[in-house]
């Protein structure tokens, strides 16, 4: 018998990008097939995001756009997983008529099932949050590659004003650590060289092992001891538990990554705590000053929202002066973004969007500068390079990226192969690439 063909489009952050290996690999356990092209699809997915309304709109355009396939194959189904489900609900099946199945974060395990009554004609939805769901015994469908994401921790128990994350992946709980230490040997064999730790919060790990309390920092330091070959990362951290213990693991293991991402969201103390951040400005930069002074050759990245309900210009203004000063290497920044359902909708949205989105401009051009300034500092020094691949501009250059995470152009030669871990030293600059040649 023909197996059914399902088509998984994965939109928002790299936990959505994980999650989709997870119900890949439960579909396949369900009999289905996955496949890479939508044409021959009977069952396309989208896991969605909720975390801004334009996250929102894309999906809804998307879903119109799928009805010229749903007309060419009738029986094709149409599912919404993932944050906008879960925050939509039985809304999703009504306002849009070509969706058949709505499945939340945490129910992931039900859809070959669902899919399987869909194909018999029966829209189904299954949104329960679970406190206690992590997937730990599955294993994720990965695509090949050298680098892999593993989920060690899911859900958020901050609920700071302005997210729908809580409400749309339920409360934190962590993975047991065997299984996460399988994992990693499981990747480390197979070849696999650079892994990314994910959760909502992942510094606020913590397991019980062998009745032991086991936190973040012990957590990945045991992943560099078993795994020395292997580079990690994670992402994302609250600056409110980035603790001196998790710095100082950071810069006693070559094999994890000089990368941290810490999410200031506004550089005003005032505006910090109407978003309920639980951390005032002083202390993030405290926070920052402790990694800089552990881990000269860190780099920074952050999260900005402009804009925010009662965000004043002199607030604007502390955040393009925090800007200035901690002189971020990379930054993603956004205009604020009424959710509903979560505390800051009730606040007055009172900061018009064409003055959102000058503070936001102005927020990305100053970073912008930052940005390749640091970058230029970067010439005529020599970095370590994981090679990823071809360069796309031509097949005489491979790419790879520093630890830092900044994305590396040189010629292949002496040759190398995805995979290998080169010296390069740094020659040039263009906006987002650092360009080098082999030492
Ligand atoms: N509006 C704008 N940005 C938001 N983020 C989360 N919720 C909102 C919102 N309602 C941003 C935060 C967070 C990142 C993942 O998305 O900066 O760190
Ligand atoms: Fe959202 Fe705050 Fe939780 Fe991050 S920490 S997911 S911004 S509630």
């Amino acid at each position: 018998m023909n197996k059914d063909k399902v088509y998984i489009e994965t939109y928002g952050c790299q936990m959505n990008f994980s999650d989709t290996e997870i119900v890949a690999s439960l579909l396949k356990a369900g009999g289905f097939d996955i496949i890479d092209k939508i044409d021959d699809a009977d069952i396309i997915l989208l896991n969605t995001c909720s975390v801004r309304d334009n996250a929102e709109k894309k999906i809804h355009q998307r879903l119109m756009h799928l009805k010229q396939y749903k007309k060419r194959k009738n029986k094709l189904v149409v599912g919404v997983i993932g944050c906008m489900a879960e925050r939509m609900q039985e809304k999703l099946i009504e306002e849009e008529d070509i969706v058949k199945i709505v499945v939340g974060p945490d129910e992931y395990r039900l859809i070959p099932q669902l899919i399987n009554q869909a194909i018999g004609g029966q829209k189904g939805i299954a949104v329960e949050l679970s406190t206690v769901e992590t997937y730990d015994d599955i294993t994720p469908l990965r695509t090949e590659g050298i680098s892999a994401f593993i989920s060690i921790m899911r859900g958020c128990n901050n609920f700071c004003t302005y997210c729908i994350v809580p409400y749309t992946r339920g409360r934190d709980r962590s993975r047991e650590i065997a299984t996460i230490i399988n994992e990693v040997k499981d990747l480390a064999q197979q070849g696999i060289k650079e892994i990314t730790l994910l959760g909502q919060n992942v510094n606020s790990y913590t397991a019980n092992h062998k009745g032991q309390n086991i936190d973040f920092p012990e957590l990945i330091a045991r992943f560099a001891e078993v795994a020395p070959e292997i580079r990690f990362r994670f992402t994302t951290s609250h600056p409110k538990d980035i603790s001196d213990k998790l710095i100082e693991t950071i810069a006693a293991n070559d094999n994890i990554c000089n990368h941290i991402h810490l999410a200031m969201q506004s550089g005003s103390t005032r505006v910090l705590e109407m978003m309920k951040r639980k951390y005032t400005y002083e202390h993030f930069l405290g926070r920052i000053q402790k990694i800089k002074e552990l881990i000269p050759d860190c780099a920074l990245s952050t999260d900005i929202i402009a804009g925010f309900p009662g965000e004043t210009i002199d607030d604007h203004k502390q955040t393009l002066q925090a800007v200035r000063d901690i002189r971020y290497d990379g930054a993603f920044m956004f205009k604020y973004s009424p959710r509903e359902g979560t505390k800051s909708y009730d606040m007055e949205d009172d900061v018009d969007e064409k003055e959102k989105l000058r503070r936001l401009n102005q927020i990305i051009e100053m970073q912008n500068n930052i940005a390749l300034e640091l970058n230029d500092a970067e010439i005529g020094k020599t970095q370590e390079v994981l090679v990823e691949g071809s360069s796309k501009r031509s097949r005489d250059d491979m790419m790879g990226r520093t630890g830092t995470n900044k994305v590396v152009v040189f010629p292949n030669n002496p040759p190398c192969k995805i995979g290998d871990l080169v010296k390069v030293k740094i020659i040039r600059t263009t906006s987002a690439t650092l360009i080098g040649k082999r030492i």
